[in-house]
């Protein structure tokens, strides 16, 4: 089992034409579940957004304004659906469960919801007052005075029987746990983060049709504010208290750094190959470097956000199911990075409360314009001087659109979307299996 799974779900080549969707084992076709998955999570979606503005909370109005103002325009919440239904889908699954179950029943981190709001250490080390959790936040003081700390209370020990307990067999999808909610929020925290950084390096107007943060208060405070967005998702990540999961989420924001600047790098032509010739050994340089940038920037947090959510639910070593979790995250946060680059040329007007064709003026060549190089090498040295001439961008786009680019990333995406549901058959069938099978279906679709 665990063999298939890794075969099928973590090819990061771009498929060639002739092994087409139509080819690969199970299609994406209109015979899939009509579930909707976010139906399937509602009232835990809104618990989350409502509680967001909550975590981040600080005593500085100017600051709130700006950390908040993502979170008010909200988002399609994709990530922290992820989470959660990946959850649902593993849990009672795993070696472990028993003893993630009873721990979450107890007062410590990771256990009982109130305490994974719980300072680490004295409220007034953490010295980061939230007005929302007063009671567990201090407001700085200017003395610091030494005394000695409360005893800790003793861990409790698990009983045994803990383990005999089969609750899987009992109900279908059992509950999803407090921490699985707070890795919901704090992958939702990281993305929000990304965006107030990736908005002054885009230099974009308009972010989900208001203006972005940095058009609405500057570049200084929208970085500023997407800093202290991930302290705050930094410390509720401390506080979940399970080290596999704050290793693989607290990697995520150096992965989205690395394919920020791998996106930015030049596409170097070779001595004796001209970027003029698309077969190139150049052109192959360029694809694996565009589908690693994509998995860096836009696949790691899924993939990594719907591990851990199977870690927490006690997915063991030598299961597969935190392998399932990692491969459909990753295939389908790639298929959904490259329907946006498609989009990215589709938006005419401004559909995506952002400007079309923001990608070929930023310099970058993404899915459409590499496959349309194939079928038009002047392409080459467009790419090369990254559309900077006059004219270039246009020319660009009229090559595009001359070309199958636009189709064959579409098809692209459509193959790693099937990818990302084929390693769900690893897990027993489900409403949340379902839901997440009809996500990959959302995500190829989506219009915006
Ligand atoms: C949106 O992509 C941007 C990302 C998915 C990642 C951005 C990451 C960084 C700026 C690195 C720094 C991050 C942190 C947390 C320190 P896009 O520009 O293709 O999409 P868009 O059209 O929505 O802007
Ligand atoms: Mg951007």
């Amino acid at each position: 089992m665990r063999g298939w799974a890794i075969r099928r779900g973590f090819c990061l080549y771009p498929f060639r034409r002739s092994l087409s969707i139509a080819s690969s084992s199970t299609t994406h076709s209109s015979q899939l579940p009509r579930t909707d998955p976010f139906a399937l999570v509602a009232p835990e979606l809104s618990q989350i957004r409502a509680d967001l503005v909550r975590l981040l909370g600080t005593a500085h109005p100017g600051l709130d304004e700006i950390t908040s103002y993502y979170f008010l325009r909200p988002s399609k919440q994709l990530r922290p659906l992820l989470v959660l239904l990946i959850s649902q889908a593993t849990n009672g699954l795993g070696r472990d469960w028993p003893l993630k179950k009873w721990a979450s029943e107890q007062a410590c981190p990771g256990g009982l919801a109130e305490s994974l709001d719980e300072p680490l250490s004295r409220a007034d080390v953490l010295n980061d007052w939230n007005p929302s959790i007063p009671d567990k936040t201090t407001v700085y003081d200017p003395e610091y005075s030494l005394s000695f700390p409360p005893m800790p209370a003793k861990a409790q020990q698990p009983p045994s029987s803990i383990f005999s307990s089969s609750e899987r067999a009992l109900t279908s999808s059992p509950s999803i746990l407090p921490t699985q909610m707070r890795l919901a929020q704090i992958v939702e925290m990281i993305h929000a983060a990304s965006l107030l950084h990736d908005d002054v390096i885009d230099e974009s107007p308009l972010r989900r049709g208001s203006l972005s943060a940095p058009q609405a208060f500057g570049n200084k405070f929208a970085i500023l504010s997407g800093n202290f967005v991930l302290g705050r998702a930094s410390v509720a990540l401390a506080r979940l208290g399970d080290s596999e999961a704050i290793r693989l989420i607290a990697s995520v924001t150096a992965n989205l750094v690395e394919g920020e600047i791998l996106q930015m790098q030049n596409i170097e032509p070779h001595a004796d190959e001209p970027l003029a010739k698309p077969s190139s050994q150049v052109a192959k340089n360029a694809w694996t470097t565009y589908l690693q940038k994509t998995y860096l920037k836009t696949a790691s947090l899924m993939a990594k956000g719907a591990r851990s959510a199977a870690v927490l639910g006690g997915c063991a070593d030598g299961e597969i199911y935190k392998e399932v979790a990692y491969a459909y995250g990753r295939n389908l946060g790639i298929a959904f990075q490259l329907v946006d680059d498609v989009l990215d040329y589709e938006a005419v007007e401004d559909t995506l409360g952002k400007p079309g064709g923001a990608d070929l003026q930023l310099g970058l060549a993404t899915g459409p314009a590499l496959y349309a190089w194939e079928e038009h090498p002047e392409m080459g040295p467009l790419i090369e001087r990254k559309f900077c001439h006059a004219g270039d961008v246009e020319l660009a786009r009229s090559l595009v659109r001359k070309s199958a680019g636009v189709e064959r990333t579409r098809e692209l995406a459509v193959a790693y979307a099937t990818r990302s549901r084929d390693v769900l058959q690893a897990l027993p069938e489900s409403e949340a299996r379902a839901g997440l099978e009809a996500l990959t279906e959302r995500i190829i679709k989506r219009r915006s």
